[in-house]
């Protein structure tokens, strides 16, 4: 079984989430089988991954989450399920949002995952400088205190705009942000505020989108492959630890220490997140119910110090990339930035071109 995390006296989570970006057009374009992903959706919370993450601007899987719902409750009704979505609103509309708008987007999320009340929603918002952000986060808080949201959050915020939020009297119960062995951006100041302020790190990235499995490891660059979109924006990650080299020993050392532990790369992977201070989750995406189970053993790998510290020196003994976290993201301009999509709620194709 997983173990759960408590993140306010009414609200615990599996702390191993299932991500729901995998199973949009834009990392799948060629579609699924709809009732095989079903399948395996109540596969994965038979294991005991019982939270599920997505968002209002991964096209079609609030209404994926909807239909695992409604056959949830008539295979299991047993275990409680958590949904977790995002509220991440067009950049070229932050100006002008109002009110209604917001509404707007929950009651959808409602209609879609067929629900009264959604259990997490975390709010994103592409530019600091666009006025809007706090009356944003006061406008959910009143849908929250209206019944129709049961605890909010946000998602790639640094401390600064957390901060923003509490003083507009907005509670904060997470920050879903980018936490790997490769990615140690929110030790810098992000750990420490959450710790005090009782505000859990839900991680994505533990598995950098693959490239921190068994699959990568001893293979030559994959340059002129076709990367889906989380690969290629994992590889500017890996780009900016030094390239592939570095990744290539990097994995070695997993590979040592998942060979001392008997399980996959990607068990190690997920262990070193979850012992972080502050982390109450890792969410991850998969394509199978084994991939699932493969990274579920991270329950029964125990890091020594000696261990996190090999780990720690394959990537060069800091924090990884420059920046807090989301900096290099948040730049529009920069190569990190220019991969994103932001008019996805008003149709923007979710698919950008996949080669490198
Ligand atoms: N807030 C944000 O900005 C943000 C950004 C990214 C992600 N997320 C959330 O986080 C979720 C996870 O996304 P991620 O980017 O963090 O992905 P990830 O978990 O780092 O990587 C997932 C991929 O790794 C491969 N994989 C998974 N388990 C494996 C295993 N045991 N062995 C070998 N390969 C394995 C699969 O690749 P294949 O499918 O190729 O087999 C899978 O699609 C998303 O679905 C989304 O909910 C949020």
């Amino acid at each position: 079984m997983i173990p759960r995390r408590t993140l306010r006296p009414d609200y615990s989570i599996s702390r191993l989430i299932l991500g729901g970006w995998q199973f949009s057009p834009g990392h799948h374009p060629d579609g699924y089988d709809l009732d095989e992903v079903l399948e395996t959706l109540v596969e994965v919370a038979d294991l005991g991954v019982t939270t599920f993450d997505c968002a209002d601007i991964y096209e079609g899987v609030e209404e994926l989450y909807g239909r695992f719902l409604a056959r949830w409750k008539t295979t299991s009704a047993h275990r409680p399920i958590q949904i977790h979505t995002k509220f991440v609103p067009d950049l070229q509309a932050l100006a002008t949002l109002t009110k209604a708008d917001v509404a707007r987007v929950v009651d959808r999320s409602l209609r879609r995952l067929g629900v009264d009340r959604l259990d997490l929603v975390q709010f994103f918002w592409w530019d600091a400088q666009t006025p809007g952000f706090e009356q944003t986060g006061v406008w959910l808080d009143e849908l929250r205190s209206a019944g129709k949201i049961r605890h909010l959050a946000v998602t790639n915020l640094s401390v600064e705009r957390c901060r923003r939020l509490r003083d507009a009297g907005v509670e904060l119960v997470s920050d879903q942000v980018q936490y790997s062995v490769l990615d140690r951006r929110p030790e810098r100041t992000l750990v420490p505020y959450a710790q005090e302020e009782k505000m859990a790190l839900l991680c994505y990235g533990g598995l950098a989108g693959g490239f921190l499995t068994d699959r990568w490891l001893g293979k030559p660059e994959p340059e002129g492959l076709r990367l889906n979109r989380s690969l290629v924006k994992y590889r500017l990650i890996i780009d900016e630890l030094g390239g592939w080299e570095g990744h290539q020993r990097l994995l070695s050392t997993l590979r040592g220490i998942a060979d001392e532990q008997g399980v996959d790369i990607a068990a190690v992977a997920v262990r070193f997140v979850l012992d972080q201070p502050g982390v109450a989750a890792v969410i991850t995406g998969a394509s199978s119910v084994r991939q699932v189970a493969s990274t579920m053993k991270a329950f029964e790998v125990e890091l020594t110090d000696a261990d996190r510290a090999r780990i720690s020196e394959a990537v060069g003994g800091g924090y990884g990339p420059p920046g807090d976290v989301y900096d290099l993201e948040g730049d529009r301009t920069g190569r990190h930035g220019r991969i994103m999509k932001y008019g996805l709620q008003s149709g923007e194709a979710a698919t950008a071109p996949r080669a490198r």
